[in-house]
């Protein structure tokens, strides 16, 4: 499941109009806001702002909310995780992505609200919007800074300069006007410890490498507000927000930690007295902006340093001359994600009991469609649930689920609603991502499938993204090497064929916190966050390729880093992956005639050492254990293709890469099937043959052009 997202935006000559101003009829899902806003312009006026910008955020930043917090859905009635509100007293606008136009259409209050398609042709900015309002408008515009993020609120605020204004800080206005009866109440669960023999590491041991890292930098004190450096830090764990383990918090941690113990905000009713962790003073919650204030102001605490997420309340407390600048991570983003032994022993340990879970599942579901009997999406991903939850210490899906079938699975951040699930069936691809929540660890696992003859297109699609799957888990390369440097190994494949995806390769995974963290990515673009890849971090390995209103694939397998060895001539410690995801690749959907030798012998690797493992642990289902060998049976190179096999050429990774132009390999002679091109796939005009159709649609420009945008998500 992804976190960084290169949308591709599709423009056919019929979806090219920008915002849409009102040109719809309100429909019976749409929630009529009208109440709503004559309320909420109410409030801005008392407060003496002109236009009000409503987040989907609570004020720590959280890739996954509370229904408690979910203001901007209750305020537009659209429900998509991504999503800005900007009201003014006369107007009112949603800023959306393209994943979410068709969500929106149906959910937005049109009679009151403009849906902005952010980045279609024609459509303004949000703030390119905000200072056109605001130009126009006598009254300030404003936000609630715990919500608002400080890198938004310096943008705004420095293109508002130009007309002469800038946002007010404001109270939370939907709180004031969201009825009680109405609102979802706060989910406030017991917090509980996360046991030593899960964490394997005391918070006195934590503190003191947080604090190491703290007075490395020269600062005296960091601030932090996310919620899974909190969770992990002290060794503890909630259930308030959905997919993830955590509680709401903020902490304050003292380098002399020991004489000026770490302060913890949490609501003290949810914490039993036998769960407080040894060394820290305990406030509760709301006494978190007192306390900041008092640390801001004490001439004892010099240098504060603050990660670049947190929100713009934090940051307004704290005087300039005592921040650590530039911005940058906090000091726990790192030291968390590099596993200590007991971490990473949980993670591996896991996999395999999620396999199990997955395997069981594919025998079922394998069963079902053999006997005839229909299975649709949700029901496929409620029942995933049953055997995930077999799984001893199994607490959670660590996101929703995502079940796709067919041309669903084209749609990268899809999930099945029950009355529109759609029939899981032997005639197309099933799209699988799923992860857990377990005491000792996180997964997130993406296996796409095939139950009946694929078609040579999703085969060839298949195969290059597992030909990227390999080569990115194949990766050798130095310490201090970033992710974006191997994005492309994930890729090479597909482009031979003009195929490529719209998000990134890897995501930072945590134990038994969020299933995305950084500092650590594999994504193509620069991000002045990211930091580079050390052992002991743990990354999805997702390569994928979709074909709108056709299918889509992805393959998930998450790998962790490790030491290789050093280099013999300057002492270099190089890295390299090890794949600790156990389950079999979809042996239907692999195309043998493009692998390498090698890529092939990996595979077949993988899944002898996949048999061996789970094999004892399926015993009694034969379902599951018919799933498990029809996959991981030895694959061997046809017999038709002796002359032309992938082992009888050269040294080059690439059976298909047939052009002159860009093949080390293009002075042998390639037989393989797909060596029909002699040129660059863009400027193929060569009589294509079937493995080149794919390319050949998506390229033609009379249709579609695709644009790719990076939204960075955090
Ligand atoms: C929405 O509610 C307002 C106030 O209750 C009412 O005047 C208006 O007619 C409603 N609009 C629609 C489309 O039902
Ligand atoms: C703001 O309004 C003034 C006066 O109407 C206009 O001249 C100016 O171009 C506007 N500026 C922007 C940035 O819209
Ligand atoms: C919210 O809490 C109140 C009391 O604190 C309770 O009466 C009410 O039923 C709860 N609402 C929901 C939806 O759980
Ligand atoms: C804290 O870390 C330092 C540096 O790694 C180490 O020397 C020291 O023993 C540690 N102290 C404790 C109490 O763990
Ligand atoms: C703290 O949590 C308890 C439930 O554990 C809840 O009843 C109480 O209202 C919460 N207090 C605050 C200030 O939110
Ligand atoms: C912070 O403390 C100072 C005095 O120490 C006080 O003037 C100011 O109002 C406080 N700010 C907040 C937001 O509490
Ligand atoms: C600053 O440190 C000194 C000496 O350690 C101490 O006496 C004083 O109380 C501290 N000041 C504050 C505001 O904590
Ligand atoms: C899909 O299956 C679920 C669970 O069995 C069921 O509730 C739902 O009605 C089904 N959806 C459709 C469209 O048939
Ligand atoms: C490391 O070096 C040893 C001995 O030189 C060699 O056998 C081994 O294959 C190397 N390992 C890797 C991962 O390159």
């Amino acid at each position: 499941m992804f976190v960084f997202i290169l949308i591709l935006i599709i423009f056919s000559s019929s979806f090219v109009n920008g915002a849409d101003q009102n040109t719809c009829t309100p429909n019976s899902i749409q929630k009529n806001t009208s109440t709503i806003l004559s309320n909420l312009r109410r409030e801005m006026q008392n407060e003496g702002i002109g236009i009000y910008v409503i987040f989907s955020d609570d004020e720590h930043g959280s890739e996954y909310t509370q229904l408690y917090d979910r203001r901007r859905d209750w305020i537009t009635g659209f429900s998509g995780s991504a999503g800005i509100a900007v009201v003014s007293l006369r107007t009112a606008a949603l800023w959306t992505d393209s994943r979410y136009f068709t969500q929106a259409e149906e959910q937005l209050d049109c009679a009151n609200w403009l849906l902005m398609r952010d980045r279609n042709p024609g459509v303004p900015t949000l703030i390119n919007w905000l200072v056109s309002e605001a130009n126009q408008t006598a009254l300030p515009p404003g936000t609630t800074t715990v919500f608002t993020t400080t890198s938004w609120w310096t943008s705004a605020n420095t293109a508002l300069k130009e007309i002469g204004k800038e946002l007010r800080p404001v109270n939370d206005l939907v709180d004031r006007i969201w009825p009680a009866g109405e609102r979802p109440n706060q989910s406030q669960n017991s917090i509980v410890t996360h046991e030593i023999q899960y964490a394997g590491e005391t918070v006195a041991q934590k503190l003191n490498r947080t604090t190491n890292e703290i007075k490395r930098r020269g600062a005296t004190t960091t601030v932090i507000n996310a919620l899974d450096e909190i969770a992990w830090l002290f060794n503890l764990r909630g259930s308030d927000i959905p997919y993830n383990p955590f509680f709401k918090s903020y902490a304050i941690v003292h380098a002399n930690y020991e004489v000026n113990q770490p302060e913890l905000f949490v609501n003290l009713s949810q914490l039993n007295t036998n769960q407080h962790p040894p060394g820290v003073r305990l406030f509760d919650y709301s006494m978190f902006w007192s306390r900041l204030n008092i640390t801001a102001t004490d001439t004892n605490i010099s240098r504060i340093w603050v990660s670049a997420k947190v929100s713009q309340a934090i940051l307004s407390l704290i005087p300039n001359n005592k921040l650590l600048l530039p911005l940058s991570n906090s000091p726990v983003q790192r030291i968390k994600a590099r596993k200590n032994p007991i971490e990473r022993k949980g993670m591996q340990d896991c996999q395999i009991r999620d396999s199990i879970a997955r395997m069981k599942h594919l025998g079922w579901l394998e069963q079902q469609l053999n006997d005839g009997k229909s299975v649709n999406e949700t029901q496929s991903s409620e029942q995933l649930l049953v055997y995930q939850k077999q799984q001893v210490i199994f607490q959670f899906p660590s996101f929703r689920t995502i079940s796709a079938s067919g041309d669903r699975a084209a749609i990268i951040h899809y999930s099945a609603t029950p009355d529109k699930a759609r029939l899981i069936t032997k005639n197309e691809v099933y799209l699988l991502d799923a992860g857990s929540q377990y005491l000792d660890c996180t997964t997130d696992i993406t296996r796409t499938h095939h139950f009946g003859s694929p078609k040579n297109l999703e085969k060839r699609a298949y195969t290059r993204v597992l030909q990227g799957v390999l080569d990115i888990a194949d990766a050798v390369f130095p310490t201090g090497t970033y992710g974006r440097s191997l994005d492309h190994l994930g890729r090479m494949h597909l482009y031979r064929d003009g195929m490529t995806f719209g998000h990134g390769i890897g995501h930072g995974i945590g134990h038994f916190l969020s299933v995305h963290e950084g500092p650590q990515r594999i994504a193509s673009a620069y991000s002045q966050y990211e930091e580079a890849l050390a052992d002991e971090m743990f990354i999805s390995n997702e390569p994928g390729f979709y074909k709108p209103d056709d299918f889509g694939i992805r393959i998930e397998d998450d790998i962790e880093v490790v030491l290789a060895n050093k280099s013999t001539y300057d002492n270099t410690q190089y890295l390299r992956f090890n794949t600790i995801t156990l389950l079999p690749y979809e042996r239907s959907l692999i195309d043998v005639t493009l692998l390498t030798n090698a890529q092939l012998n990996t595979i077949n690797q993988y899944h002898t050492k996949v048999a061996q493992v789970l094999e004892p642990l399926l015993s009694g289902d034969e379902a599951a254990l018919n799933a498990l060998r029809s996959r991981t049976a030895r694959i061997d190179l046809p017999s038709t293709t002796t002359s032309n096999s992938p082992s009888s050429t050269t040294t080059s990774n690439s059976p298909s890469s047939t052009t002159t132009s860009n093949s080390p390999s293009s002075t042998t002679t390639s037989n393989s099937p797909s060596s029909a091109t002699t040129s660059n796939p863009p400027s193929s005009t060569t009589t294509s043959t079937s493995p080149n159709r794919a390319f050949m649609s998506i390229s033609s420009p009379s249709l579609i052009t695709f644009v790719l945008i990076l939204i960075h998500l955090f």
